[in-house]
């Protein structure tokens, strides 16, 4: 399957993402986590996103498509992937499906994670990373007291852009730039939503049956 999730900052994308790319033996390419681990890999690349990650913006789109159309091309992505986080604009989405269409594929659905704006806000003020395995983790709704991660043991972190003031400007981003995506799709007829609201095995259940028409 090829699918691509979309929503706002804190819809739950990297959560969910990683139990439905689990269910369908497909990779999770994340840009977000990409651009992340260049920054702390001390890339140029890194250095060049970091200035936008920090203020909540966009990655400029020429540096983003380049990185994600050599993530596309590697071997394991050829017969599906999960797409989080990209594409963030229109242009990025005609320029996705121009390059799929290259490697002879299409996108298969666009899944959407509805949430709230607040409930947004009280969930990346509670987010906390493993630096070491990516699993994400909330303070509260995890009862994480603390710093390590229950799966492997790795120190988590806080992110630098889930400071009140650059969550709130990333949502405006969402809202100029990223959320006319969802009428892109629906007039694709690729789009399909759930509400993201509740426990997260609940949301994984309701994506699985959203994709079920579209699995192999
Ligand atoms: P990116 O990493 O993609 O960030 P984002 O879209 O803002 O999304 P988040 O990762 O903040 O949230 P999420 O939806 O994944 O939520 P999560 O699952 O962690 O991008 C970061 C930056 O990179 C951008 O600002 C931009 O600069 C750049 N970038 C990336 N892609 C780009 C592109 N294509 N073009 C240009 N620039 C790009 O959940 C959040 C918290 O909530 C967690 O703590 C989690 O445990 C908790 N949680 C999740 N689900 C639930 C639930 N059901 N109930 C309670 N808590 C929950």
């Amino acid at each position: 399957m090829r699918l691509v999730l979309v929503g706002p900052p804190g819809a739950g994308k990297g959560t969910q993402a990683q139990f439905i790319a689990s269910n369908l033996s497909i990779p999770k390419i994340s840009t977000g986590d990409i651009f992340r681990a260049n920054v702390s890999g001390g890339t140029e690349l890194g250095r060049i996103a970091k200035e936008y990650m920090d203020r909540g913006d966009l990655v400029p789109d020429e540096v983003t498509i380049a990185m994600v159309r050599d993530r596309l091309s590697e071997s394991d992505a050829q017969d599906g992937f999960l797409l989080d986080g990209f594409p963030r604009n229109v242009p990025q989405a005609e320029i996705l499906k121009k390059m799929l269409s290259e490697f002879g594929a299409a996108l298969d659905v666009v899944l959407e994670l509805v949430v709230d704006d607040e409930e947004v806000v009280r969930r990346l003020a509670g987010r906390r990373t493993c630096g070491q395995c990516g699993r994400i983790w909330h303070v509260d709704f995890d009862d994480k007291k603390d710093d390590v991660c229950d799966v492997c043991g790795g120190r988590l972190y806080q992110r630098e852009d889930d400071s009140e003031e650059t969550v709130r400007h990333r949502l405006e981003v969402y809202q100029e730039q990223t959320a006319p995506l969802v009428s892109f799709y629906a007039d694709e007829s690729l789009l399909v939503g759930v509400d993201a609201t509740g426990p997260v095995e609940e949301i994984t259940q309701r994506a699985m049956e959203a994709l079920r028409p579209f699995a192999d």
